[in-house]
């Protein structure tokens, strides 16, 4: 794929303190775009200057909702080399998604480019301080401009990305959770498998709920019997009990995590026995009480990992591991985080050097 590169002629200030990055309010100087014309297929691969996109008001994308995308980070090493974690995995899964929305697909290596090129341009916001990554949000979105439910004939394929700023600065503190017997996520033959914005529009009310009452996330059970536990938040859980480790399988009401899917990998390779199906809230609740729930913990892009402290369900109170980061959570996040920055060997090829 060729990608014309326009440079803007006025930089952004950099942030001077990158201790205060925060997540997702401050935009490098550029963007990838590419369009999508029907007839004609994805054209015109482009890096330009960052700026408000100008779309007609009767853009499929802001009636019928069809639209995507991805989350993933570069990450600056201490040789001062920047480097990705498995994209091509992303771009897979931005390949099912679009597939499911009947969007079409944008080839994995194109995907890759795409992010690598905007990496490259500008490298220079790839922040250095320790835990801090150049988050990379590709999207797309449907831009024909008539009114009517059907897939468009146009779209735009735009990747943008954003400094961020260490996700622990103040040290791992396991997060209470509220477990979502009222609100779903998703439902078998839906969309709870992919990454539309629908999906997140309609958590919204479930985690403003869970503040209200004092948590941090909400914790998703199945769509139908509402037993099962599935993610949290916008992360894969997992469970550790009596020794061995649970994780919802994504068999399509629960996004298939990239951080998860390494999680797993890792795990196995550690000799622990995973289980990827259901497990019941009510078995969850039963081992804390027995003492056997062990350890829990979300993972996804942003945090990583995060330890989960307390999982309060029907008004009864599971405590895990004293309100401490597990062994196991813990060593995860480790391993994790060293192959991301670098700090350790990458022995699986996950990385991809820029
Ligand atoms: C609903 C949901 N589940 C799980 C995840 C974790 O996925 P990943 O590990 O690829 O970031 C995310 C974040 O992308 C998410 O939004």
């Amino acid at each position: 794929m060729e990608i014309r590169i326009e440079r803007t002629t006025a930089p952004k200030a950099k942030p001077a303190d990158e201790t205060a990055l925060g997540f997702g309010n401050l935009f490098t100087d550029h963007m990838f775009v590419m369009d999508y014309t029907e007839g004609k297929g994805w054209h015109d691969a482009r890096i330009v200057p960052y700026a408000p996109l100008v779309l007609d008001p009767a853009a499929l994308v802001f009636h019928y909702a069809q639209e995507c995308f991805e989350g993933m980070k570069a990450y600056r090493r201490a040789d001062g080399k920047v480097q990705l974690f498995r994209p091509e995995k992303n771009a897979a899964r931005m390949q099912s998604t679009h597939q499911r929305l009947c969007i079409p697909e944008i080839p994995v290596e194109d995907f890759v480019q795409a992010v690598r090129a905007l990496v490259q341009v500008d490298e220079a916001w790839v922040p250095h301080t320790d835990g801090t990554s150049l988050y990379l949000r590709p999207f797309t979105i449907a831009t024909e401009a008539v009114l009517g439910v059907k897939a468009s004939a146009r779209y735009q394929f735009i990747v943008i990305a954003s400094p961020s700023g260490a996700y622990y600065a103040e040290g791992i503190n396991p997060v209470r959770i509220y477990v979502e017997d009222e609100y779903v996520r998703a439902a078998p033959g839906g969309t709870g498998y992919i990454k539309c914005g629908g999906n997140y529009a309609a958590s919204i009310i479930a985690s403003e709920k869970a503040h209200q009452l004092g948590f941090s996330q909400v914790l998703w059970l199945d769509g139908v019997e509402r037993k099962y536990v599935e993610e949290v938040g916008s992360m894969n859980i997992f469970f550790k009990i009596d020794g061995q480790i649970y994780t919802a399988a994504t068999v399509g009401t629960v996004l298939p995590g990239i951080t998860r899917m390494s999680c797993i990998e890792l795990l196995r390779d550690w000799g622990y026995t995973v289980n990827e199906g259901r497990l019941a809230i009510a078995d969850v609740m039963a081992a804390a009480r027995d003492g056997k729930l062990e350890e829990v913990f979300g993972t996804g892009t942003a945090a990583v990992i995060s330890p989960v402290g307390e999982l309060v369900y029907e008004g009864e109170s599971a405590h895990i591991n004293g309100g401490q980061i597990g062994p196991v959570t813990q060593k995860l996040y480790d391993t994790l985080t060293g192959i991301q920055w670098g700090r350790l060997p990458d022995d699986r090829g996950w990385t991809q050097e820029i």
